[in-house]
């Protein structure tokens, strides 16, 4: 059970358990969002073709998306399994990773709409290490600055109210669809993610069959 999808709404703490849950199977955590937001900060030409749709909080198109995940999963840590978060968003995206790998298992994360708003508006992570704080439920050490490496933390600007009402509406019309997708593949495996991140947690390792959760180090979102 080593190819995994975490699939969920914004907010919904795909990459903070995805950083643990991968740790502990010794998979590669392969965020694409934060895949683009590398591309973007290096201003390679996908990163400045994505940077509009992501503050907008619209989806990248597919074929620029496909090509960068592609390209990763052809990487020698990827050969013995992965964890995508974030991937695949759209019907044409499922259809994609078909042709390239099958998949294990989906996991999908069920929160209410309001408790992600306030996730997201509390969000701050840090840019070097994509490490991912809160200031309600996991806030940093020293105030607005990374655990690990004490760089001054940011916010995403997809974080606005305006891009997290996009990004809500695009998930419930483009990704939510996979939930009934993946339900009759008989892959999906639902959890509740609400509760603390320790819950959630113990909640994503029986879902997944991995081992017991590692202890509440800090998630980063390693590439
Ligand atoms: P992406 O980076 O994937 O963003 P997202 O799906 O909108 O999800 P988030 O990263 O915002 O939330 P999360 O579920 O990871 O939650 P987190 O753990 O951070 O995509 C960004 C953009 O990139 C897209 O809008 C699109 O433009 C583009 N893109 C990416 N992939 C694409 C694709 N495949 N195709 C096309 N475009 C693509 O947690 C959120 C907050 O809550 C944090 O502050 C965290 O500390 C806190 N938290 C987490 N768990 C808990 C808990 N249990 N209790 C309390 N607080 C918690
Ligand atoms: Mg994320």
């Amino acid at each position: 059970m080593n190819r995994l999808v975490f699939l969920g709404p914004p907010g919904a703490g795909k990459g903070t358990q995805a950083g643990r849950l991968a740790r502990s199977l010794g998979i590669p955590h392969l965020s694409t969002g934060d895949l683009l937001r590398a591309a973007v900060a290096a201003r390679t030409p996908l990163g400045l073709a994505a940077d509009g749709h992501i503050r907008a909080g619209r989806l990248v198109p597919d074929d620029l998306v496909l090509r960068m995940l592609e390209e990763r999963l052809r990487e020698p840590d990827a050969r013995s399994g992965f964890l995508l978060d974030g991937f695949p968003r759209n019907l044409a995206q499922a259809e994609a990773l078909e042709r390239i790998s099958p998949i294990d298992a989906v996991i999908s994360f069920d929160v209410p709409s309001k408790v992600l708003v306030e996730r997201l508006s509390g969000r701050w992570m840090c840019p070097k290490c994509q490490a991912t704080y809160n200031l309600a439920s996991q806030p940093p050490k020293a105030a607005g600055r990374c655990d690990r490496d004490g760089t001054a933390l940011v916010q995403r600007p997809d974080d606005r109210p305006e891009a997290v009402e996009t990004r809500l509406q695009v998930y419930a019309e483009q990704t939510a669809p996979l939930l009934d997708h993946y339900r009759r593949a008989g892959l999906l495996r639902p959890i509740d993610a609400t509760g603390t991140p320790d819950e959630v947690a113990r909640r994503v390792a029986a879902a997944s069959g991995g081992p017991a959760p590692p202890g509440p180090e800090r998630s980063a979102q390693s590439l």
